[in-house]
């Protein structure tokens, strides 16, 4: 006799796919499995496995069954490190830049980040939603199913709320899941101009506030000569753990600030660019495991030609990640499959650590342990792509092989 007990939530059994799993230490690349099923049920992951070895008495509990038509499944994409609340573009700077115009004489003229900060604060949150629903589209269309929102485009409370709200509410909006991070210390805003100390006490002033407001997940801050000092991040780690917040950090991308050893005393999340990471940083991240998030993007808009220490990032065991950096200045990108490709030509990493880097590793660098793998008990979040063999997904330049996604159990 069946267990079926009509009473229990119905599942649903995925069948005729390829499954790349991405369970660490699985003895398959990729943890695929050629001829897999799984079985959902409610927003998880009941079951995962090869299809002759699913029980019987779960077959028998499945009230629904989906022909995947031979697809790929992988897990849902996790875009780990975005700034996709906005107002207006940086287009016009990009196309001065290539009529000759200098970096700098662009920032005399109101340009750079200044003018992204300018026009987010100009705008309201209604267009900064419908802007960036335009681009979480696009991250969704090309496989997305949670992804983190930064603010710091606002740079002062009421404008830092606004963005931060207006991420929740695309998280309420879409099919996938918004983790939120104050990025309050991302630039120096005009009106503290030379007091970047003042600007830290804002900070401080903020984060509490946004906080008891339900609007920040984590904490993260640009370590940079251009930006803010290691002894100013500090101060903001400092308050952030005191409030129990976790903390992660834009760390190395211009230069070696030692950044990341400090994140790592804070037991960071992840560290972010580090083009200019040193072999001590790397040690620190080891010791803390924090996960390495590397952006291709940026590397590549920004024209850069110092490589991340991908090969010391792996000997030390370093879960390395990868994410869009969606910005308008930098990384103006809503393709985390193009990332994936770029990972691989740009950073040398192999497409398995490339997928593993938007889905298990990306994971760990939000501190979600319940998703990123295709494993019972994990999140039902999981794509369908028309491709033969997981490295295709990397392989592809500009290509969207992605059939259907399925977000907490449901057919998106
Ligand atoms: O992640 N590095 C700092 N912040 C962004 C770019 C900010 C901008 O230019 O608007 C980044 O690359
Ligand atoms: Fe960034």
């Amino acid at each position: 006799m069946s267990t079926l007990d009509p009473t229990s939530t119905p599942s649903t059994l995925w069948t005729n796919c390829q499954a790349a799993t991405l369970v660490a230490g699985a003895n398959s690349p990729y943890g695929l499995l050629v001829d897999a099923a799984l079985v959902v049920q409610g927003d998880n992951l009941l079951w995962v496995g090869a299809r002759s070895q699913l029980p019987p008495e779960l077959l028998a509990v499945c009230q629904r069954q989906h022909d995947a038509g031979g697809a790929l499944i992988t897990p849902g994409l996790i875009d780990c490190h975005t700034h996709l609340i906005y107002g207006g573009d940086r287009a016009t700077e990009f196309e001065m830049r290539l009529n000759g115009a200098s970096y700098e004489e662009i920032a005399r003229a109101g340009g750079g980040i200044a003018s992204t900060v300018q026009a987010t604060r100009t705008a309201g949150a209604e267009d900064l939603q419908a802007s960036a629903a335009k681009r979480l589209r696009q991250l969704i269309d090309s496989g997305v199913t949670t992804l983190e929102i930064k603010s710091g485009y606002g740079l002062a409370l009421e404008h830092e709320r606004k963005c931060l709200r207006v991420a929740r509410a695309l998280g309420q909006s879409h099919a996938v899941d918004v983790r939120n991070t104050f990025l309050g210390a991302h630039a120096i805003p005009p009106e503290f101009a030379g007091r970047a100390d003042d600007y830290v006490e804002a900070v401080l002033q903020m984060l509490p506030v946004l906080h008891a407001e339900g609007l920040v997940d984590a904490v993260d801050g640009f370590c940079e000569r251009i930006a803010f000092s290691p002894a100013h991040i500090e101060r903001v780690f400092a308050a952030a753990a005191a409030l129990g917040i976790p903390v992660k950090l834009h760390a190395e991308q211009l230069s070696d600030s030692g950044g990341a050893q400090l994140a790592a005393r804070y037991g960071a999340l992840s560290c972010d660019h580090l083009e200019w990471l040193s072999p001590e940083g790397v040690q620190a991240m080891a010791r803390s495991g924090s996960v390495a998030v590397l952006l291709p993007g940026a590397y590549y808009f920004l024209r850069e030609t110092k490589l991340p220490p991908f090969d010391l990032l792996r000997q030390h065991g370093v879960p390395m990640a990868i994410s869009t950096d969606c910005n308008p200045g930098s990384s103006p990108c809503t393709s985390l499959l193009l990332m994936l490709n770029m990972a691989c030509t740009l950073f040398r990493l192999t497409p398995e650590e490339s997928l593993a880097g938007v889905t298990r590793n990306a994971a760990l660098a939000l501190g979600l342990q319940d998703r990123g793998v295709l494993a019972a008990g994990k999140r039902a979040d999981f794509v369908l792509w028309d491709v033969q063999s997981p490295a295709e997904l990397s392989y592809a330049l500009g290509a969207n092989p992605r059939i259907q996604t399925v977000f907490k159990g449901q057919v998106v």
